[in-house]
């Protein structure tokens, strides 16, 4: 009797330590991969957007409030439709429009297009008249700021946190500079252009030009986007990287940087821009320098030869040098990054 207690105590404890463990490994899990890409996952619970979410959604889509129009009530889509069936007919196929019209299912006072161009009786009666309907072109009389609220009415927090105060809010950039909610050009995202690549180089062509350079991470091909490591719509950290540090950034896709290493080597610790250039280079491996001279900026005093490096100690030169041939410096300092081996000290191993 006393044994089958015995047994049953312990099978409860591996019980209880075993999945303990699982969820451990399920947090360190979270914490190794970058926060996604695709800011508003659908299971979330952050997500500001989830469709059917009892606070915001579509569910109780309110008209928006236009400062310019204080007296405009809403009139409804069929109203609006009557007079835009063209920009109605592009916007049927938009995310939003399909989360609205299951929300109108519902309930047929559910605000539409008046969600984002806020109540709409003076427009109607004075189309002409710039400012009694919400826009979101240029010069059309609503501020950048009504334009941001309204958005941000369901579409606060999450990656949005640091809206306010980023630059891109302080450079007066608009929501619909990178955005188009009236017709769906992008897979995701809602993007003013067919990618997130484009969309940013509409301004930002020259960062853009830097990936066509000779090295250059998979960004051109397709396989990478500008926000892996941004977060357009502000952050904390300096020119909107995604993480707090460039390093932490680096760390999610190459991970075995990270360490910990027996021997470090300090700039590396330090960031990773002491030698690379993130966005493309014309040096081997986006190296900020050739080697040997992107070594020479820091290492001046070695015990080794120390030479002003000539063209004749090239490989084909007339006195070839070991620290101009191959791989120069890391021919034999291999372990650039840092070294686990015990005679490592000089990163050869
Ligand atoms: C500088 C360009 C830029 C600006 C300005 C911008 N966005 Fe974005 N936004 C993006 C990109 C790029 C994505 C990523 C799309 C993806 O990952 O598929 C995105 C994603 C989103 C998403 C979908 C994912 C999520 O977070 O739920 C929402 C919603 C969004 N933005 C809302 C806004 C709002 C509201 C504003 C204005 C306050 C705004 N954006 C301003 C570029 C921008
Ligand atoms: C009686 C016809 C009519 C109705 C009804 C109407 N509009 Fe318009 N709307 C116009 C015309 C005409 C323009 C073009 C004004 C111009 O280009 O000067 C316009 C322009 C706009 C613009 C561009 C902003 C601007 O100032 O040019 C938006 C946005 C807009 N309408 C949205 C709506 C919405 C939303 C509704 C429903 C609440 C609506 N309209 C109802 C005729 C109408
Ligand atoms: C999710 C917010 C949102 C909803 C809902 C919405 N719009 Fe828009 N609308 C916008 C934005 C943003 C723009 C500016 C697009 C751009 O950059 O060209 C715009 C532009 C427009 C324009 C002006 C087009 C131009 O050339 O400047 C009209 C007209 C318009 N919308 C009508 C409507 C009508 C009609 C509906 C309902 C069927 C509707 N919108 C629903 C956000 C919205
Ligand atoms: C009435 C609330 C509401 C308003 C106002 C609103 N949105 Fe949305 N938005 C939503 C919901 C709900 C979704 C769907 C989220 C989902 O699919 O999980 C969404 C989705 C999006 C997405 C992601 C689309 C995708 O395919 O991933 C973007 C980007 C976006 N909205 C931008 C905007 C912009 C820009 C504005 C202002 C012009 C705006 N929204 C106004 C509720 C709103
Ligand atoms: C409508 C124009 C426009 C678009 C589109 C745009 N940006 Fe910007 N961006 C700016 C302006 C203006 C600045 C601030 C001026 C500057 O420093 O060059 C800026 C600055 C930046 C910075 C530097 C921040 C800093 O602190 O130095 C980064 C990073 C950036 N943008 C990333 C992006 C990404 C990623 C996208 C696409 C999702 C994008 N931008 C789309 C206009 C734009
Ligand atoms: C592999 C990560 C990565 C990708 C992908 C990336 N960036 Fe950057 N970006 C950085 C880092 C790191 C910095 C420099 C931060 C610093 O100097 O502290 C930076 C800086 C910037 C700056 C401001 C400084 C400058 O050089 O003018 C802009 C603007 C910018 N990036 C835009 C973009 C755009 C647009 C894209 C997409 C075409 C993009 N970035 C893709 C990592 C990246
Ligand atoms: C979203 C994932 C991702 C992030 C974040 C990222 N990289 Fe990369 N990186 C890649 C991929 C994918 C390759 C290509 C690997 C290949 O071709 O085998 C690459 C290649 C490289 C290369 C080798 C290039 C060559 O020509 O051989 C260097 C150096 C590099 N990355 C540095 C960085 C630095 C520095 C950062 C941080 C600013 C960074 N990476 C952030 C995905 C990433
Ligand atoms: C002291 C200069 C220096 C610093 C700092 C540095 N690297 Fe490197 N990195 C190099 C050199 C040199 C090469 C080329 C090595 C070769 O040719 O074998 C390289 C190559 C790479 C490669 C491609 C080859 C490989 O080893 O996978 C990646 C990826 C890379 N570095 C990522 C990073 C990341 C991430 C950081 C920041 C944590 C970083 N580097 C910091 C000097 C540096
Ligand atoms: C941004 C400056 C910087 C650059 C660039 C740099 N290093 Fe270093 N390196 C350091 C610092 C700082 C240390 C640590 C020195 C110490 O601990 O006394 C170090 C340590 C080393 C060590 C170990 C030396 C020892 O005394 O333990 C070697 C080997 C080395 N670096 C080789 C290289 C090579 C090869 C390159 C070029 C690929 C390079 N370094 C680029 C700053 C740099
Ligand atoms: C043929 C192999 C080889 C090449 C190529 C080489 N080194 Fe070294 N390096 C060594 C060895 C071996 C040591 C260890 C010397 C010792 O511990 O006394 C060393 C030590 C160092 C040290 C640390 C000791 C000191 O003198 O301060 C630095 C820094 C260093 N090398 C930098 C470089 C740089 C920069 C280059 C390229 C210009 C380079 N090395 C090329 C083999 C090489």
């Amino acid at each position: 009797m006393r044994f089958a207690l015995l047994w049953l105590l312990l099978l409860v404890l591996v019980l209880v330590m075993g999945s303990d463990r699982t969820l451990a490994t399920g947090q360190e899990a979270a914490q190794q991969s970058l926060p996604s890409t695709h800011f508003g996952a659908p299971d979330d619970p952050q997500s500001m957007t989830r469709l059917n979410s009892p606070i915001t959604g579509f569910t109780n889509a309110r008209p928006a409030t236009n400062p310019q129009a204080p007296d405009a009530k809403p009139v409804g889509q069929q109203v609006c439709t009557a007079c835009h069936a063209k920009e109605a007919d592009n916007f049927a196929h938009s995310t939003h429009s399909l989360g609205m019209e299951a929300a109108i299912a519902r309930d047929p006072a559910t605000a539409t297009c008046e969600a984002c161009h806020g109540p709409g009786s003076e427009h109607a009666k004075r189309p002409a008249e710039h400012g009694l309907i919400i826009a979101f072109t240029k010069d059309r009389g609503t501020s950048v700021e009504t334009q941001a609220n309204t958005c941000l009415n369901c579409h606060e927090g999450g990656a949005r946190d640091h809206w306010l105060g980023s630059v891109h809010q302080r450079n007066g950039l608009s929501c619909s500079d990178c955005h188009n909610p009236m017709t769906q050009v992008s897979a995701e995202g809602l993007t003013a252009k067919e990618s997130i690549n484009q969309t940013c180089a509409t301004c930002h062509n020259d960062i853009r030009q830097q990936f066509n350079r000779r090295s250059h991470m998979p960004l051109p091909e397709g396989q990478m986007a500008c926000v892996d490591c941004h977060n357009p719509h502000g952050t904390l950290s300096a020119a909107l990287m995604k993480t707090d540090t460039v390093n932490e950034t680096c760390y999610q896709c190459h991970a075995e940087k990270r360490g910990p290493f027996l021997f470090e080597h300090a700039p590396v610790r330090e960031s990773c821009l002491n030698c690379h250039t993130p966005h493309g280079s014309n040096q081997h491996a986006l190296l900020v320098a050739p080697i040997p001279m992107l070594c020479q900026q820091c290492h001046s005093h070695m015990r080794h030869p120390n030479d002003l490096f000539t063209p004749q100690q090239l490989a084909t030169g007339t006195g070839p040098n070991e620290r101009l041939m191959g791989r120069g410096c890391v021919s034999c300092h291999a372990q650039i990054h840092g070294s686990n081996s015990p005679s490592g000290p000089r990163l050869h191993r």
